[in-house]
C-alpha cells in the first residue's frame, strides 16, 4: 500500500486525477470503477480540464460505477446517474453505452445486482478503482457488517445514512431507504484501488482502516489485503497516522 500525504482537498483532488489520467494515457482502452460523494468531484473537475485542454481521451474507455440509491429515477438529481453526467460524463467525450451504474430503476433488486455484477465481469475486469470512504468505514455502500458481502447485492441503508442523506429532499418519504452496491468481492477483483480522503473528520476512520485490525465492522480494512492500493490523502485525514 503506498500512501500519499497532500496539501489540501485540491492538492489531493489534483494527485488523483494524475493516476486517473496515467491510466488511460497508458490503457485508452481501459476499466475505470468510479465513485460519488464529495471526495470525487475535485478529481472529476480536474480531469474535464485536462480533456478541455486536449490532453485526456475517454472514447475507449469503459466505466463501472461503486453504486447507486434504489428507486430513485435517472432525472432525480440525487441519483447517481444524474452526478456522475453533471460531474464528468457530460463533459467528456465517453460513448454513454460505455458506462455503467447500478439500474436504481429496476425495481427486482436480484436482476439489478446480477445484471450489473455480469456487466463488471464481462467488461474483463476493472483496471482502476476509485474510492470514497465513509465515516463509519464504508465503501461504496457496503456498511460495517458481520461479513464481507462479495458480490453486487442491495442494502438496507443505516438510520444515520438515511438521516444524513434526508437534507437533500423535499419529503421524508423520499429519501431512499436502499441502495445497490458492488460487494468488497466486486470491488477487491480490479486490479488496481485508488482510495481518497479528506478532512479532520476522516483521520480516525483513516487510521482505523488502514492500520486496524482487518474486519467486515470496518469494510474498508479489507484494502489492507489488496496487492496494489494506493492512498491519496490531505494533511487533516492523515493527521492520526
Ligand atoms: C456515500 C457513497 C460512498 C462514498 C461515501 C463518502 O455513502 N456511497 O461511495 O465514498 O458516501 O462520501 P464523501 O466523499 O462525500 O465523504
Amino acid at each position: 500500500m503506498r500512501i500519499i500525504v497532500t496539501k489540501d482537498y485540491n492538492d489531493m483532488s489534483r494527485k488523483a486525477a494524475n493516476i486517473i489520467s496515467a491510466q488511460i494515457i497508458t490503457k485508452p482502452d481501459c476499466v475505470l470503477g468510479l465513485a460519488t460523494g464529495s471526495s470525487p468531484v475535485g478529481a472529476y473537475k480536474t480531469l474535464v480540464d485536462w480533456y478541455k485542454k486536449g490532453d485526456l481521451d475517454f472514447s475507449e474507455v469503459t466505466t463501472v460505477n461503486l453504486d447507486e440509491y434504489r428507486g430513485l429515477t435517472h432525472s432525480n438529481d440525487q441519483s447517481y446517474y444524474y452526478f456522475m453526467n453533471d460531474n464528468l460524463f457530460s463533459h467528456v467525450n465517453i460513448d454513454p453505452a460505455h458506462t455503467h451504474i447500478p439500474d436504481g430503476t429496476e425495481p427486482d433488486a436480484q436482476k439489478a445486482c446480477d445484471d450489473f455484477e455480469a456487466i463488471v465481469k464481462n467488461c474483463g475486469g476493472t483496471d482502476l478503482q476509485l474510492l470514497g470512504l465513509g465515516h463509519n468505514g464504508h465503501i461504496g455502500f457496503n456498511e460495517p457488517a458481520e461479513d464481507f458481502p462479495k458480490f453486487t447485492h442491495c442494502v438496507d441503508l443505516t438510520e444515520s445514512t438515511i438521516q444524513a442523506n434526508a437534507r437533500f429532499f423535499d419529503k421524508p418519504e423520499d429519501v431512499p431507504t436502499q441502495a445497490y452496491t458492488m460487494g468488497i468481492g466486486t470491488i477487491m477483483r480490479a486490479k488496481r484501488i485508488l482510495l481518497i480522503a479528506s478532512g479532520k473528520d476522516k483521520s480516525a476512520i483513516v487510521k482505523e482502516a488502514l492500520f486496524g485490525p482487518v474486519r467486515p465492522q470496518v469494510p474498508a480494512s479489507i484494502l489492507q489485503l489488496h496487492p496494489d492500493v494506493t492512498v491519496v490523502l490531505d494533511e487533516e485525514a492523515a493527521s492520526c497516522l
